[in-house]
């Protein structure tokens, strides 16, 4: 028989506890935060709910009070590097419980009344994800906010419009970029729909069943912030898994947004192009051809897309087959959202930088002005003169040979209406972006002041 190791919640065989432990204790650094504002919200409730006449209360508003500055003390600690979770803890939730009760004693003891780790991981989950898709709205202003810029600098500079790779119509720089500023922009509502999904409070749920306690879940849900609790006590537990599946499909969409512009980026600055120069910096080399300037970072950004659609569905496999309830799978989908924030985060940014350092070769923009690009204008100055437009076409198909090339300024001027290359709304591009950063920052300064009245 092996030694067992002694957790809070019994003794184990140490294989079992390193298996089923697995990332958590590293994992969980990311929720320090977030367990020990919820357990401040939960400890304050418990202070304030209402218990049957001669039943004591399980902690005293003094009790609570002492409890949430230590919570803010773990905190400090933890940014400090003087708080840890170890193997024996098992996970956050453990570690914070062991830190108080060293502290706190008995009162320590108390803070776990009427919660299970089910619904109070649930709730961390929760709070990094909101906290974590500001960040991230924030990051995605910025990026469409350096394209746009991009775009309005080299609006009117012609550039060969492109489908299926090939030459098709005269467009130019500004529309090129405004159109993958808004691609990008539009995103944010995927984004939003997961905030919506995760502004949905699931404590008090406890292990999925209730408590036989008068627990005021509305007061735990406005403490922390969120819109309401999740109502019923089993859907609450089933929601765990599904709010990470909904961040990590916006996630999702949103990196296969940004990697279309990566590739974009690497065809156009290819020098059989040479539309684009990338920023020299952000180009590595070759140990043996001394003239390479690779495009690395944005080969990166197709990679780590790939990694993220990956990610989006590992975690709704997990979900599908699993019985309702809590089950312990659901602890590895935690490494899975929490890799997809990251790696999308730090994309948003790379590119932001990128498309900021980005040069235009007008000539090379120009040259890529083939006769054929001109091939539906000129077919549609026949339908001015009167003629249907299938005669006009298959005319102008049937005489390749005598298009000509054209000024491109001009056909770039002639096309006026909404969103084409002489009728883009620069400001409303920018109204977009200061709306959307004034949201983020009203919605960061309302949930900091929530977290910050909790530890105080
Ligand atoms: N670390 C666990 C998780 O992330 C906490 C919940 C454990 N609950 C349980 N019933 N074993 O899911």
């Amino acid at each position: 028989m092996k030694k067992t190791e002694k957790t809070i919640t019994g003794s184990v065989d140490p294989d079992v506890l390193e298996f089923t432990v697995g990332d958590d204790p590293i994992l969980d650094r990311e929720l320090v935060k977030w367990d020990a504002a919820g357990t401040a919200a939960h400890v304050t409730m418990l202070s304030r709910m209402k218990m049957p006449k001669g039943v004591p209360p399980v902690v005293t508003p003094a009790e609570a009070a002492k409890v949430r500055r230590e919570l803010a003390k773990v905190v400090k600690e933890f940014a400090a590097g003087k708080f840890e979770i170890r193997e024996a803890d098992q996970d956050v939730h453990m570690a914070v419980e062991r830190r108080l009760t060293e502290t706190l004693g008995d009162l320590g003891k108390k803070i776990h009344t009427g919660r299970s780790r089910n619904d109070q991981v649930a709730v961390d989950v929760r709070l990094h994800i909101k906290d974590q898709i500001l960040a991230l709205e924030e990051e995605v202003a910025a990026l469409a906010s350096a394209l746009c810029a991009f775009g309005k600098k080299h609006s009117l500079v012609p550039l060969v419009g492109r489908t299926h790779l090939q030459p098709a119509m005269p467009s130019s720089v500004g529309v090129w970029a405004s159109g993958h500023a808004e691609m990008i922009l539009d995103q944010v509502a995927n984004l939003e729909a997961a905030y919506q999904m995760n502004d949905l409070c699931p404590l008090g749920s406890a292990a999925g069943y209730g408590v036989p306690l008068p627990l005021d879940r509305k007061l735990t849900s406005d403490l922390l912030g969120f819109s309401r609790p999740l109502h019923n006590v089993f859907g609450a537990s089933m929601a765990r898994g599904e709010d990470e599946v909904a961040l990590l499909s916006a996630l999702a969409q949103l990196m296969a947004v940004i990697s279309r512009l990566a590739q974009d980026l690497i065809i156009f600055s290819m020098p059989e192009f040479s539309y684009f120069k990338l920023p020299r910096e952000y180009c590595t080399g070759s140990s043996i051809m001394p003239q390479k300037y690779n495009p690395d970072v944005l080969e990166l950004v197709r990679s780590k897309t790939a990694t993220v659609l990956g990610l989006q569905v590992a975690a709704l496999s997990q979900l599908h087959a699993m019985p309702g309830g809590y089950n312990r799978d659901l602890q590895d989908s935690k490494g899975l959202y929490m890799k997809g924030i990251s790696v999308t985060r730090t994309t948003l940014r790379i590119m932001a930088k990128m498309v900021e350092g980005i040069s235009i070769d007008e000539d090379k923009l120009r040259a890529g002005f083939i006769p054929g690009v001109f091939a539906t204008d000129a077919a549609l100055r026949q339908v001015a003169a009167g003629v249907p437009w299938r005669e006009a076409y298959h005319d102008v198909r049937d005489h390749l040979e005598r298009l000509e090339s054209e000024d491109a300024d001009a056909a770039v001027l002639a096309k006026r209406h909404i969103g084409a290359t002489n009728g883009l709304d620069w400001r409303m591009y920018a109204g977009r972006i200061s709306a959307l950063e004034k949201e983020v920052a009203k919605r960061r300064k309302a949930f900091d002041a929530k977290i910050k009245v909790l530890f105080s």
